[in-house]
């Protein structure tokens, strides 16, 4: 098992379906909040992780069924900002405003967009440095509409969406609990016009989170499940980069899990994110992976043959240039196993899930009556 504070850096997990990699990264969630004061975030593309959030009092931020609370993609932290700090959000919302205006505009962004949306992130921000106030999307808005260049109102009308369209959603002041250490984001069934603006609008989210906890001293664990979702996106696939690069000064520690090493080596960003990673976890594996990872990871035949056939919770890891077999299987009769299973069948047998409503399939409705009655109960869900 990874120990918590040994701060070994971005990492991969990987594993066919069933080898156990959700499990054997939610063990080290679990350690990780229970036993250092580090901030932990997954990305949950199947709403997997719910479970864990509910029992460890995190928030879920459920892209797909936005109802009561929101994440203002524009947020930072303007309170405790000097001149330098400023610069440094105003280059940061710029990029990230390029992203989303690149991706509402269908790639027809020209060098004309780009200087316009940077001179009004400039705007934006610098007035909100002076009133020391969060912006919204509305403001960025109405400064792209009060410029003058036709540019400028394509732009506007683009972002109209943000301001009186679908995506307003995301034209709210950020609140999502700020001091919780566990926050999951469900991506699951986003609409094909949401989903790659909401990835966009949680990634930024994230390196919010993650660069002020740098501020404060406190490392945050990212931990992104099924990978290869956002790596199909070109903007999302980008930010993780970015993520992978930047967060790590921040005391960020990002872990990426895939079932398929072979098919994400195709992937040139994915490529570049396992080659600046410190550490690969193997779980289970297909031959077929097998001779690729000799190659590309490193590990020897002879080592691969452990995880050729092997068993749930058992595998390798390489940190380094070191590689260590591990046995990380824990009983079913434990209350661990119960929190960490995602086999549906043993969940009913267990009498923890229904038949007709599994948790990660369970309408948001259904999450926040479930919510509703813990809250009665005197338990402390958060559910978004
Ligand atoms: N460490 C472990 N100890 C005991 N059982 C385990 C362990 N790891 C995995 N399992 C068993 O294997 C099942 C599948 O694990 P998990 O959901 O983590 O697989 P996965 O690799 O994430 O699959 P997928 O690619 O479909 O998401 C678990 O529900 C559990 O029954
Ligand atoms: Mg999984």
């Amino acid at each position: 098992m990874l120990a918590p504070g040994l701060l070994i850096g971005n990492g991969f997990v990987f594993g066919v379906p069933g080898s156990g990699k959700s499990f054997f990264c939610k063990q080290g969630m679990g350690q990780v909040f229970l036993n250092t004061d580090d901030d932990v975030i997954v990305i949950d593309p199947m709403h997997e992780y719910f479970d864990i959030a509910k029992t460890f009092g995190g928030a879920i931020v459920n892209m797909s069924a936005y109802k009561k609370n929101y994440v203002n993609p524009l947020d930072a932290d303007l309170a405790h900002i000097n001149e330098k700090g400023i610069r440094d959000v105003i280059a940061d919302k710029s990029e990230f405003m390029l992203g989303i205006c690149d991706q509402l505009l269908g790639s027809t962004l020209n060098q004309k967009h780009h200087s316009i949306i940077d001179r009004c992130v400039r705007e934006l921000y610098m007035g909100a440095f002076k009133t020391r106030k969060v912006p919204l999307m509305t403001d960025f808005y109405h400064i792209l509409k009060s410029q003058t260049e036709m540019e400028a109102q394509e732009l506007a009308l683009c972002l109209e969406l943000f301001v009186e369209g679908s995506l307003n959603i995301f034209n709210h002041h950020t609140n999502v609990d700020e001091d919780n250490r566990f926050t999951v984001y469900g991506i699951q069934d986003l609409g094909t016009q949401l989903a790659p603006v909401a990835m966009l609008v949680m990634m930024e989210a994230i390196q919010s989170r993650i660069i002020e906890n740098g501020k404060k001293g406190r490392a945050t664990w990212l931990y992104v499940d099924e990978c290869h979702v956002l790596l199909n996106s070109e903007y999302s696939a980008t930010y993780l980069q970015q993520l992978w690069k930047k967060v790590r000064k921040q005391g960020g520690l990002c872990t990426g899990i895939s079932q398929n090493v072979t098919d994400l080596l195709q992937n040139y960003i994915a490529s570049t994110l396992i080659s600046n990673s410190e550490f690969i976890t193997l779980l289970k594996q297909s031959n077929i992976d097998s001779a690729k990872l000799a190659e590309v990871i490193g590990v020897s035949d002879a080592q691969l043959r452990f995880v050729s056939n092997a068993p749930s919770g058992t595998g390798l890891i390489k940190c380094g240039t070191t590689v260590i077999p591990f046995d990380n299987t824990i009983g079913k009769d434990t209350d661990l196993y119960k929190l960490y299973n995602t086999n549906i069948h043993e969940k009913i047998a267990m009498g923890l899930a229904s038949p007709v409503c599994q948790t990660e399939a369970c309408p948001i409705d259904k999450e926040e009556e479930l919510a509703d009655n813990s809250a009665a109960q005197g338990n402390s869900w958060l559910i978004y």
